[in-house]
């Protein structure tokens, strides 16, 4: 398969859509046999949109529900230092079984965030998937539930995955090419 180029940059395949989706599947079985009932998803916008798409389409729960957030982070003022807000959030989370859908966890910010930001909701389960994890960058303790398939500490794109806002639209994942 063809190297691409964006900005920059030159990128080689590195996951083939076929592997994307059989790791899709694998991850979908290992949700819909956990034992969690009536599900409420939530996506992180805007990497994992493909990744919830196809992901949802194989899960047999009864009565799951998706939604999908995003996480805004903006300068507060000097002495709160940075500030994260979730929007799109409308749904009582009350007593949800909660289950995250994440493109890819790198060094764990990000989730840590969110995390953060669904504490005192209520909630009666929260767990977390994610299609990429990068096991050499995280930093955090927090566990991951659910993993599609671990890498190396490269940058990758497509598949939802980004390089300054482009390339969300390709089929394959790609790695960035030294
Ligand atoms: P974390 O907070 O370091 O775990 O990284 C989370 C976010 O950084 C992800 O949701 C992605 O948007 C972005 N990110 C991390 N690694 C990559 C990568 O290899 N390619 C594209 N985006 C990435
Ligand atoms: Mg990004």
């Amino acid at each position: 398969m063809k190297d691409i180029k964006l900005h920059d940059k030159t990128f080689e395949v590195y996951i083939p859509e076929t592997e994307i989706s059989a790791i899709i599947h694998s991850l979908a079985t290992s949700i819909n046999n956990s034992g969690i009932q009536n599900p409420l998803f939530i996506a992180v916008l805007n990497g994992s949109f493909l990744f919830a798409a196809d992901l949802m389409r194989k899960i047999t729960i009864p009565n799951a529900e998706i939604s999908f957030i995003k996480l805004a982070s903006y300068q507060g003022t000097e002495s709160t230092g940075t500030v994260n807000e979730l929007i799109g959030l409308n749904q009582d989370l009350k007593n949800r079984n909660i289950i995250i859908l994440e493109d890819i966890i790198d060094t764990g910010n990000t989730l840590e965030k969110i995390i953060e930001l669904f504490q005192n909701k209520g909630l009666a389960t929260f767990k977390t998937a994610t299609l990429l994890y990068k096991p050499k960058a995280y930093k955090k303790d927090i566990p991951i539930d659910f993993i599609g398939k671990s890498i190396s500490n490269d940058f990758v794109v497509g598949y939802g995955l980004d390089y300054e806002e482009i390339g969300r639209n390709l089929p394959h994942i790609y790695k960035l090419k030294n």
